[in-house]
């Protein structure tokens, strides 16, 4: 983990950010609610607006983890409304090879980091309840369960479980 770098993701890495949001939905199609056929229908203008957050008016925190200038992980930190006090995790994702070394765990830390500085008092997400190397990372990052489960997108046999972390912003 140690020569693994996480940066924010600028306008200009659109075509990188691309490249490993298709790697991750073909790599993992059961652990997004879009798909990889759906994202790769995209335009390069719709991949630069995505990561246009001043021109949507969206508080994100859009994290690539790089080892030796190759993308190996991502994830989205989102606060949908300006002032809600809930902070969302999108599109976590780390390259296979790559796994088991620490570099979800500090892309979670860099999101509550983020989350808790933004004023946030929870984390909310939704995993799919079968896969378990997620399932046990949210929890040992202090997830609980939250409502009953949804289907990961509509018709799909698999189902997510939503899950919040509570940051102690209360005060
Ligand atoms: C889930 C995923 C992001 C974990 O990434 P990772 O970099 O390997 O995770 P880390 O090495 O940081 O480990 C984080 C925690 O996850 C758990 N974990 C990770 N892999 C695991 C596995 N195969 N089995 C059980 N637990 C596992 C451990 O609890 C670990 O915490 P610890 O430090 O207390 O041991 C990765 O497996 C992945 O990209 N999976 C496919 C995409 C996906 O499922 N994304 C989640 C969408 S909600």
């Amino acid at each position: 983990m140690s020569d693994v770098k996480i940066r924010l993701l600028t306008l200009q890495d659109w075509r990188l950010y691309k490249s490993i949001r298709l790697t991750s939905l073909e790599d993992s199609p059961d652990s997004f609610g879009s798909t990889y056929e759906h994202e790769a229908a995209l335009s390069d203008a719709e991949w630069l607006a995505r990561l246009d957050l001043e021109f949507r008016g969206l508080e994100a925190l859009p994290l690539v983890a790089e080892l030796a200038g190759h993308a190996v992980g991502l994830a989205w930190g989102v606060i949908h409304e300006p002032a809600s006090k809930t902070a969302h995790i999108y599109q976590m994702w780390v390259s296979p090879t790559q796994r088991g070394k620490g570099i979800a765990n500090s892309l979670l830390s860099e999101i509550t980091a983020w989350a808790f500085h933004k004023g946030c008092e929870r984390i909310a997400l939704a995993v799919t309840a079968s896969n378990e190397a997620a399932v046990r990372m949210y929890h040992s990052s202090g997830y609980l369960p939250t409502g009953s489960l949804e289907e990961l997108r509509s018709g799909s046999a698999l189902m997510v479980q939503p899950m919040v972390k509570r940051l102690d912003n209360t005060k």
